[in-house]
């Protein structure tokens, strides 16, 4: 297989440098909008891809010049031997290595972690009070979540970022105070539209609080500055005159923001997904268990960046994520 360094491009010349990769779709958590509370069918263990083929496949990405990988479930602190994997992704020359958590179970690792080269952390907290906290996911306890975000910026798992998912009559009343902790910590507060999937019985259009809202709502709390895109992604990012942190605005409803997307997900089970919101799907598991060599499972990345879509229609049609079971399969 020759080595390619440049990241390759898709049909609608985008740069495909990014890759999500759910490790597991388990959860210690059961979040609102992003799991149904009953009834969720996890992968059966030989349906899960293993430490070597997830690292395998990373490897070919990386040829063709893959530079930044997340790692998601379900909640990827709960698969065996995670540090091995964090190492093991590592050494395969990725650039920025990444991880989404809810925080449960961060606290313990987090040294470690870093030590086998985890770059940064993105962690999830859709509240501050302990109640709701238990309301939105169920289980879990917003100290340890704290804890947690303390110990990942002792040991430079930096910027930590948070995640925020308002959802109206919930906690759509906290919008402010999250955009304030930006003032005297660097944290990179991220808002995110709360986007329909069939799991979240709960999702309604009048349950979304738009970008436009977000900012509206947080103007009064200083001058707010547009920062100039670093890298590309989603994210619209600002920050307050003179403030230590970053806010960020993710609107895939309101505003979608497809034409940068730089991005494939691969799901637990093995399969490239081109677009949160895709039906087709790349199956790499079967021919890898059949013996693919590395040309035949580097087809198999270019189809998928082939078939990405221009665009999800989520704005115009929110049942376009009906096919999602749940966020939780695909890591969001
Ligand atoms: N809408 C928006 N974001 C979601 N996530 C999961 N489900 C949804 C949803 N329905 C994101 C959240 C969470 C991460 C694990 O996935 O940002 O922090
Ligand atoms: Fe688990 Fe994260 Fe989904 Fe909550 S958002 S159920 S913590 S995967």
């Amino acid at each position: 297989m020759k080595k390619i360094t440049q990241p390759i491009k898709d049909s609608y010349n985008r740069r495909i440098d990014y890759l999500r990769v759910s490790i597991t779709d388990k959860c210690n958590l059961k979040c609102i909008y992003c799991m149904p509370s009953k009834g969720l069918k996890y992968f059966k263990e030989s349906e899960v891809l293993t430490d070597e083929e997830i690292v395998r496949f990373v490897r070919i990405a990386h040829n063709h010049g893959l530079r930044k990988v997340r790692i998601t479930g379900g909640e990827p602190l709960v698969r065996k031997n995670i540090l091995q994997l964090v190492s093991s992704l590592k050494k395969t020359g990725i650039r920025d290595l990444s991880l989404t958590t809810n925080g449960m179970l961060l606290a313990g690792l987090a040294g470690d972690l870093k030590q086998a080269g985890l770059d940064r952390v993105n962690i999830s907290l859709d509240t501050m009070d302990a109640k709701i906290y238990r309301k939105i996911t169920k289980e879990g306890d917003i100290e340890r979540v704290w804890e947690s975000i303390r110990e990942a910026e002792r040991v430079n798992l930096t910027p930590v970022k948070i995640n925020v998912v308002p959802i109206r009559g919930i906690n759509d009343g906290e919008i402010s105070s999250f955009a304030s902790l930006t003032l005297k910590n660097n944290f990179h507060i991220r808002f995110i539209e709360f986007m329909p999937a069939s799991c979240n019985g709960v999702w309604a259009k009048d349950k979304c609080v738009s970008s436009a809202e977000i900012l509206k709502q947080i103007s009064g709390l200083g001058n707010l500055e547009r920062l100039k895109f670093k890298g590309r992604g989603p994210s619209r990012n600002y920050r307050f005159k003179g403030a230590a942190g970053v806010i960020g605005i993710i609107s895939p409803l309101s505003d979608h923001f497809c034409g940068y997307c730089n991005r494939l997900r691969l799901t637990a089970d093995g399969k490239i997904r081109p677009c949160l919101f895709s039906k087709d799907e790349v199956d790499i598991k079967t021919p890898m268990r059949e013996g693919a060599s590395d040309d035949e499972m580097e087809k198999l990345f270019l189809r998928a960046v082939k078939i990405k879509p221009q665009r999800h229609l989520l704005n115009e049609d929110p049942s376009a994520g009906g096919h999602l079971k749940a966020m939780s399969k695909i890591g969001g």
